[in-house]
């Protein structure tokens, strides 16, 4: 009963009475339009139109020949283009979000080479290693470098960041990538693609160079600006994937986050096969929607089955909306 008082008064004080004028206008003018153009990618998006730089790289490279790796990694701040107009002052390694992505096959050693050109301590965690963090997962302050081996014992798609505190802030910045570990076993000859989904909050101060900050109170209550795919808000969208109907596709997904769970789905296909975190055992069948946990990954496999534009979003529309969309473009 006292809970059920609490509950009431509670929505009582939340519903003015009488709202004002000025916020009745204004929460109207918020509406998006329900009447959108048809040129639309699933509505959140427009397909095909001009974007105002390349796209970043979504096709996964073969994995290098040889078992072992040397990688070098070079942790930097950058500006990058995170939307149309939208510049943002990030934390890179490599001077790119998200970092390159990495390709080795299972059982391969890596030959780990991490630079700090930042004026901060950052670090480096990778997901695929099994090895004491409290080694090697520690704070490299500004000029300083690290260099150690770890062998790639796990197949997966597996997500690599920065660890240092506060993470959050750190991968919200930009310092995430995805290691892809091939299978023993080569999986089935596909045409792959690689996508990062994260997200950016923006709100802070704007830096000399007026690129946008990260807001840090927007970050905690998990309330984006953006949510992308590689990088940057619906560049899929506007220069969609180019497939061929009925060939075997393979998008390996990582998603850095920090916060929002990607529920990842193909408008018009269904998925054949999906391999959680990328595991080779144990993969689903004819599914429609997989989430893909924070600090995780996924392996889709699916088919499109007539010449077309198959969007592939979050479902987690309001995600969508903020970004985290693309197209494939089947001929
Ligand atoms: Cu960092
Ligand atoms: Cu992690």
């Amino acid at each position: 009963m006292l809970s059920f008082l609490m509950l009431a008064a509670a929505c009582r004080s939340a519903v003015p009475a009488k709202p004002a004028a000025d916020q009745a206008v204004q929460s109207v003018a918020q509406q998006p339009d329900t009447n959108p153009p048809a040129n639309v990618s699933h509505g959140e998006a427009p397909v095909g139109s001009v974007a105002d730089s390349a796209p970043v790289e979504a096709r996964l490279a073969p994995a290098e020949r040889g078992r072992l790796h040397h990688i070098r990694l070079e942790m930097r701040h950058a500006t990058i283009t995170i939307a149309p107009g939208q510049r943002y002052a990030a934390w890179t390694f490599d001077g790119r979000v998200p970092g390159p992505t990495l390709h080795v096959r299972q059982g391969d050693t890596v030959d780990f080479t991490l630079v700090n050109h930042a004026n901060i301590p950052h670090s480096m965690d990778f997901h695929a290693a099994e090895i004491a963090p409290s080694k090697y997962y520690v704070n490299l302050m500004p000029g300083d470098s690290l260099h150690y081996r770890f062998v790639a014992r796990v197949p997966g798609a597996f997500m690599y960041h920065c660890g240092t505190a506060p993470v959050a802030m750190h991968i919200a910045n930009g310092m995430y990538g995805a290691l892809v570990v091939d299978p023993a076993t080569p999986r089935p000859k596909a045409r792959e693609f690689v996508l990062v989904q994260s997200e950016f909050y923006l709100g802070g101060d704007k830096d000399s160079a007026g690129a946008g900050t990260l807001d840090w109170n927007r970050l905690l209550s998990l309330s984006p600006d953006h949510v992308v795919f590689n990088g940057r808000a619906s560049q899929y969208a506007t220069s969609p994937l180019e497939v061929a109907s009925g060939e075997l596709l393979r998008l390996y997904l990582v998603n850095a986050g920090p916060n929002r769970i990607s529920s990842f789905h193909v408008v018009g296909g269904i998925f054949e096969r999906v391999f959680q975190d990328g595991s080779p055992t144990g993969a689903l069948s004819g599914v429609q929607t997989v989430n893909v946990p924070v600090g995780g990954g996924a392996i889709f496999e699916v088919r499109l089955a007539e010449p077309g534009d198959y969007p592939f979003v979050t479902h987690a529309f309001a995600d969508a909306t903020k970004g985290a969309v693309g197209v494939l473009r089947a001929r």
